[in-house]
């Protein structure tokens, strides 16, 4: 009975990773989701998807397990859930049924009732209770809508026949057979409904937003008996031990547990956090103040910047553009770019998030010239995503000051398995990367919770020794020349933006 499940249900894809006591990874089984766009900025999921791949792909690590040497459902300490923030969904909750598509975090269809809020001067109340600011992202929004558009939502909400969740949620819904509608407290913080400095749903939002209370789940630890799985789905109930948003997760699996320390998480999207212990630092340059997790009833918090379009590009060049195969290929093509043609990509295909928060901004390739060609917009590409990582390393430097830490960059995520992209990182920030032997942080994390949970291991602290470096990349490029090129890409986002 020391084995921990954890489940990673991503933007792009679901995973089940089997770890040891040891957090080391032992079998892991992962299916690609599809993702609906609706309308222009619009992204959605289906929700029976995301159940049925997430229960497939917990049955098939479990299989390999027990092909491996007999790990099975019986031998599970706990099972851990991260997922993809905000991402919306309301269902009924006598079926189970969601009432519609979940609303990805991606979505800007409420990109107008943002505006409104911000002209109306919500923004204070808003980043004063939740620590972040109107924008489509988060689901307070996007539950609005849903609650407003679907044919008698509001009137089932007001009843009390409606649920409404974050992924994490969902899962914990449908694995419980629908006993507990719970969230953890990293989720809710994403909402735009919760307070993170008293850590509970804030009235004042539910009003502001027009949400019935009776739609939401309890807010829970990251590391807490969330309940027991319905027994028939894996053969015998297993208990949930441990639940985080995935960014919240990766700062655990990265164990950045200590204030000052940074990791940066290069998905779909990016998203940066800076531990800043016990106290909510609130930004003045347009970053979140989040939490990093809650135990044992305490929270220590974060900065983070928010993008949302990093592998998303590399994946745009394959599917989109058709100039490269795999993901692989694009730090091999980057290579043979013309160091002589300054080609800027702002990958804003969905808006651009910190430190710019501009829901209508698109995206743009600038300094094309008869000479371009495939080389130079990939190697633009994985720019990209540096330039914007050094944009919010420098707001978080401007709001954490120096009170220390900071000067390490902790990386991890899909694309970190680029040599080339995290070299031009460490270039272009003009700071060290560090690349974990494990990059699969997330569900690292999630892992780590449960087994927290499940006493088989200890605290955040020194005592966790699951963080080993695979390969550090010291900045090679004269700080002069990385200066201009950011220079370059600042005059780039400047002509994007609405
Ligand atoms: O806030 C959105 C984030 O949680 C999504 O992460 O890894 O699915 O891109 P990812």
């Amino acid at each position: 009975m020391d084995l921990l499940l954890a489940i990673d249900q991503g933007t792009t894809s679901t995973r089940s990773i089997l770890h040891g006591p040891d957090l080391a990874p032992r079998a892991s089984a992962q299916r690609a989701l599809a993702q609906h766009f609706p309308a222009p900025g619009w992204v959605e999921h289906e929700p029976e998807e995301i159940w049925a791949a997430t229960l497939a792909t917990m049955r098939d690590a479990l299989a390999q397990g027990e092909a491996q040497g007999g790990a099975a459902a019986k031998d599970l300490a706990g099972i851990g859930i991260t997922n993809q923030r905000e991402t919306t969904l309301v269902w009924d909750r006598r079926s189970g049924r969601a009432i519609h598509r979940a609303i990805v975090w991606q979505d800007r269809r409420t990109a107008a009732h943002c505006a409104r809020l911000a002209a109306e001067g919500a923004g204070g109340l808003i980043a004063e209770r939740s620590g972040l600011l109107p924008d489509p992202y988060f689901s307070a929004t996007k539950l609005a809508w849903l609650l407003d558009n679907v044919g008698g939502a509001r009137a089932a909400a007001e009843r009390g026949d409606l649920a409404f969740g974050t992924v994490d949620s969902f899962l914990l819904w449908r694995l419980t057979g629908g006993r507990v509608h719970a969230t953890d407290a990293t989720n809710a913080a994403r909402t735009m409904l919760f307070d993170i400095r008293r850590g509970c749903w804030d009235a004042d939002l539910l009003k502001l937003f027009g949400i019935p209370e009776s739609l939401l789940p309890e807010v829970r630890d990251n590391a807490c008996d969330f309940g027991m799985t319905e027994p028939g789905l894996l053969g015998t109930a297993v208990p949930v031990r441990g639940m985080a948003g995935d960014q919240h997760a990766a700062m655990l699996g990265q164990a950045c547990f200590a204030p000052g320390m940074v990791k940066s998480t290069y998905g779909t999207g990016c998203f940066l956090l800076l531990n800043t212990g016990d106290v909510a630092v609130p930004s003045k340059n347009r970053l979140l103040t989040t939490l990093a997790w809650q135990l044992g009833g305490q929270r220590t918090y974060a900065l983070e910047g928010a993008i949302f379009i990093a592998g998303a590009a590399v994946q745009w060049l394959r599917d989109g553009l058709g100039i490269i195969k795999d993901a692989a290929e694009s730090g091999r093509l980057a290579a043979k770019a013309d160091p002589a043609q300054p080609v800027y990509f702002v990958p804003a295909f969905t808006g651009l998030g910190a430190p710019h928060w501009d829901a209508e901004a698109r995206g743009a390739i600038f300094g094309l010239t008869r000479n371009t060609g495939p080389a130079e917009i990939c190697r633009a590409a994985l720019e990209a995503v540096a330039f914007q990582t050094r944009d919010l390393v420098e707001a978080m430097q401007a709001d954490w000051g120096a009170r220390g830490g900071g000067t390490v960059l902790r990386v991890d995520g899909g694309m970190t398995a680029s040599d080339y992209a995290m070299q031009a990182l460490a270039d272009l920030l003009g700071a060290p990367v560090d690349r974990p032997e494990v990059q699969e942080t997330t569900a690292l994390g999630a892992a780590y919770l449960a087994g927290l949970q499940a006493g088989l291991l200890p605290p955040p602290g020194p005592a966790v020794a699951h963080w080993r470096l695979d390969r550090r990349f010291h900045p090679s490029m004269p700080r002069a020349e990385a200066d201009r090129r950011h220079a370059g890409w600042q005059d780039a986002v400047r002509r994007v933006l609405t």
